[in-house]
Parts: structure tokens; sequence; C-alpha cells
């Protein structure tokens, strides 16, 4: 299968993107699928282009954190969107075909209209958002995307794209299908959705004291108010972060039997997640202060993935170009 994904650069990555999505694309990766993976830094022009003092500097370190994560250059393709110049002449095509009213009536469309009230999104380039993922997609012809639920309504768009495309010149795309993560979305520390405005994320590029200092004050299951009552672990958000870090089973199974007869108290059970944490992430902490000292090589992997990238997105584009009879 050619599998393909991309990530806006919005700042660091925090642990819902690595159990969320980066684990399930490394996954794919070593599962021998053909694989894509690249900064989506057009996308994030769409609702960050007033500023864009951090995007040359974000851009660079979540391709870092790519590899940190385990995002093999071996392996994958690892690229920059903005330097395959063919996503946009394929987003410039595309958009002679999608009706107006079907961008406008993606719920995510209208929803982020409404929530996003600082910054003016009312623009050209944010209706087209949509538009320029499904170039992204269609132009390496992936079988599979690797997304999380919110980007289903654009996954659904790209294949209405292909369809109409398909039927009114010849048959050029695929019609991609989502690959939705198995693992549950991880909450914020304080139980609500995981959002930086909210302040209860945890970067993957933190360090042992920082992670202390966010896991210590997390909620717990509300019914063990003092050390003596007992909880239900399936309630508390600390033990969906105790399965996604991995504690190992006799570990898991000495905490959900503590936890409902109030043997441990919630301080050890985090003690416990912290120590979980610490074994997933330090290996990654370590690699990206390796690739921070390693420019050359974070650079080479770029240059190296746009080329590739290119390749297999021009192939397409002359398709496109002979389909719609545009002089080549
Ligand atoms: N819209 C995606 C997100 O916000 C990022 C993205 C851009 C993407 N182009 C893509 C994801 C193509 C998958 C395929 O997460
Ligand atoms: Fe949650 Fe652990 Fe406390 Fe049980 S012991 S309520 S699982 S933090």
């Amino acid at each position: 299968m050619r599998v393909l994904s991309g990530m806006r650069p919005t700042g660091k990555l925090h642990v819902g993107n690595l159990v969320g999505a980066l684990e399930s694309w490394v996954k794919l990766q070593n599962d021998n699928n053909e694989s894509f993976f690249f900064v989506a830094d057009w996308h994030m022009l769409t609702t960050g282009y007033q500023d864009t003092s951090n995007l040359r500097e974000n851009t660079l370190t979540l391709v870092r954190e790519f590899l940190a994560c385990g995002i093999d250059p071996q392996k994958s393709t690892i690229f920059i969107q903005s330097h395959v110049k063919e996503h946009a002449e394929l987003y410039l095509l595309l958009s002679m075909i999608v009706p107006l009213g079907r961008l406008e009536r993606i719920p995510t469309y209208k929803e982020q209209l409404n929530e996003i009230r600082r910054r003016d999104i009312s623009t050209f380039g944010f209706l087209g958002y949509p538009v320029l993922q499904a170039a992204d997609i269609l132009i390496y012809n992936a079988d599979g995307v690797p997304v999380g639920e919110d980007q289903a309504f654009h996954l659904e768009l790209t294949r209405e794209i292909a369809r109409k495309f398909n039927s009114l010149y010849s048959k050029v795309f695929k019609e991609p299908k989502t690959l939705l993560s198995k693992v549950p979305k991880l909450l914020g520390t304080d139980g609500r959705k995981m959002s930086k405005s909210y302040g209860n994320v945890i970067n993957i590029d933190t360090n042992e004291e920082k992670l202390r200092s966010m896991i210590m004050p997390m909620m717990t299951d509300p019914a063990r108010k003092r050390r003596t009552d007992p909880g239900t672990p399936e309630k508390c958000n600390v033990w969906a972060y105790h399965k996604a870090f991995e504690t190992p089973q006799e570990k898991l199974d000495e905490i959900h039997e503590g936890c409902s007869t109030a043997k441990i108290g919630c301080v050890d059970c985090k003690r416990i997640l912290i120590e979980s944490m610490k074994k997933r992430l330090s290996p990654i902490w370590e690699k990206i202060e390796y690739f921070k000292t390693h420019q050359k090589f974070v650079k080479d992997v770029v240059l190296d993935g746009d080329k590739r990238a290119r390749i297999a997105a021009r192939e397409t584009m002359e398709k496109v170009e002979n389909a719609i009879n545009l002089v080549r």
C-alpha cells in the first residue's frame, strides 16, 4: 500500500500527536508500506498567515520530531509541502471542479470560522484548505491516509474530487481510504480536549521535571476524594495515560487492584506513570538533541525526500495534464 500523511507545523508535538498519529505512521512504515510523510507548511498559512515568525523554526522542529519519533528516512519519504510545487499546480486544477457550496458546507469549516475569532480566516485560502489537502493526497495516488477523526470530512471530499475528475476527464486518481487510528484520543491533563490554549498538553520535547509538574496535579477518578476511597481506573484519565504509555501488564494489574481496593494512592499511581512516560520519551529526547546538533543530516533528509516526492508528483501531473488536454 502507498500511504501518506501530513502535519501542520504549529509548534512542538505533544504526547497526543505521538500516541494518536506518529506511532501509527511508524507502524505503517515498518509494515513495509510505501510511506510519504510531510510538513504541511502551506496549510499552516491558511490559518496562521498573520504571524509567520516561527514558521521556519517550527517546520524544522517538526522534521526533527518526525525523525526522533521513529520515521526512518531509509524507509519513508520525508518532505516539506512547499518544496514540491506540484501540489500547488494540482490544487489550482482541482479548484476548477470543486463547487463553492460544497466547501462551505464542510462541518469543520463552519466550526472553525466560528471558533477562531482572534484571526480573520474568512479568506479564499482557508476555504480552499481541503482542496489543497486533496491535492496533497491525490498527487501521490495514496491508497491510505492515516489521520484523526477530525480529518474524515476532508478525506470524503478528496474521494469525491477524485471521482469527479475521473468521470470528467479520464481515470487518473485512486480513491484513498481513511485509516483511522485505533487508539482512543488522549485527553489533556485536566480531562478536557488536548489544546495548547488550555495549558493541558505535555509536549514530547519535555523533561522529567516538567513531566512531574504536569502529571502530579492530574485529575483522577472523582470518587477518590480521600486516600481511603476506592476508585475505578476506567473512570480515570491517569489510567488512560498508563495504557497509552504501555505501563507493563503486571504493574497495570497491581494498579487496577490497588485502586479499586484503595490499597494504593493516586500519588503512587502517578509515580509509576511518570516512569512509564520517561521510558517511552527519553529516547526521543535524546534523538531530538542529536538532530539539533546534526542539522546537516536533517537538511539532507529533506532534500532527498523532496526529490523523491517530486518524482512521484510529476508522474501524476503528466497524467493530469494529458487528461485535461493541456499542451505539454
Ligand atoms: N489537515 C491535516 C491536519 O490538520 C494536515 C494535512 C494536510 C494532511 N495535508 C494532508 C493530512 C494530507 C493527511 C493528508 O491534521
Ligand atoms: Fe486514577 Fe491511579 Fe488514582 Fe486509580 S489510583 S484513581 S487509576 S490515579
